[in-house]
């Protein structure tokens, strides 16, 4: 309750946008989706820097898009930080408000950075799920790999609920249901909650359960790409994984075996 937060100038070349939804999941996590400008081009699984207009300078953070690229309206999955300097604020917003958008898009993990191969591993922790929730449900990731296997890890069994409804959408989706059926799949860990499975990623697969649990081959650059998104930690720790099973990382100049990538954090 209370009065609505002071609207400065929205700040020259950057996109006004305004919110169309806002779920919340928990009392640390929550998605919403903004209008798209008709201008905007991006690349599924890249970020944009969004703000809120409540400042001369706002504060501007990296979030990876999470709708894909042909979707009308952008999706992002935020973490709600409590002195956060953007999403402190930005947890309050609700339908009709304005968010605010730098018109440039980047970022590494986009399906052009690796090169085509039979199983896409998608490996994530938290809000690092945003970038997949985009990647999976753009035609073009069926079109260069077979089998998508997502990952999401989180604290507790509530915070796995995004991807869980994310992925329980994809085969009733008009437009791509039909090019995902079968080939999806997705494995939950928490780490802080008891549930079906616990451990962070990095033991599941070094133990080899991971493997057990699915029935699927060891990973193996010669048919395996891997995409890694979360915190600074887990992307260190996934990455000296996949180094140590021979994967390459690979960017646009120089497509090879996996890529990385920071999820938003504060
Ligand atoms: P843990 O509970 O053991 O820290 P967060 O919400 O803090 O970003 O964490 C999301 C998930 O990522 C948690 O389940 C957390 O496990 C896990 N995690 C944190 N650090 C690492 C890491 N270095 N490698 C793999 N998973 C990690």
């Amino acid at each position: 309750a209370g009065a609505r937060p002071l609207q400065f100038p929205i700040p020259a070349n950057v996109y006004a946008e305004t919110v169309v939804s806002v779920k919340h999941y928990t009392d640390r996590l929550f998605s919403f989706r903004i209008t798209r400008p008709q201008s905007l081009r991006f690349r599924s699984g890249e970020f944009v820097m969004i703000g809120l207009p409540n400042a001369e300078k706002p504060v501007f953070r990296a979030y990876s898009v999470a709708s894909p690229a042909w979707d009308e309206e952008l999706e992002f999955f935020s973490i709600k930080v409590p002195d956060g300097p953007l999403t402190s604020e930005l947890q309050k917003i609700q339908v009709g408000d304005t968010v605010i958008m730098r018109q440039k898009s980047t970022g590494t993990l986009v399906v052009d950075a690796l090169t085509p191969a039979k199983r896409l591993f998608m490996i994530s922790t938290g809000t690092g799920i945003a970038p997949f929730a985009s990647l999976l449900r753009d035609p073009d990731t069926y079109e260069k790999f077979d089998q998508l296997i997502l990952t999401h890890t989180c604290r507790d069994n509530a915070e796995l609920t995004y991807g869980q409804e994310l992925v329980a959408a994809l085969e009733s989706d008009p437009l791509i249901g039909e090019l995902t059926a079968g080939r999806v799949t997705l494995y939950n860990s928490t780490t802080r909650e008891e549930s079906a499975c616990m451990g962070r990623i990095t033991a599941l697969i070094g133990s080899g359960k991971f493997y057990a649990d699915l029935g699927i081959e060891k990973l193996n650059p010669e048919t395996d790409r891997i995409m890694i998104c979360g915190s600074m930690h887990m992307l260190k720790d996934v990455k000296e994984l996949a180094e140590s099973l021979g994967f390459q990382e690979g960017s646009l100049s120089h497509p090879a075996t996996f890529v990385v990538e920071r999820a938003f954090v504060g």
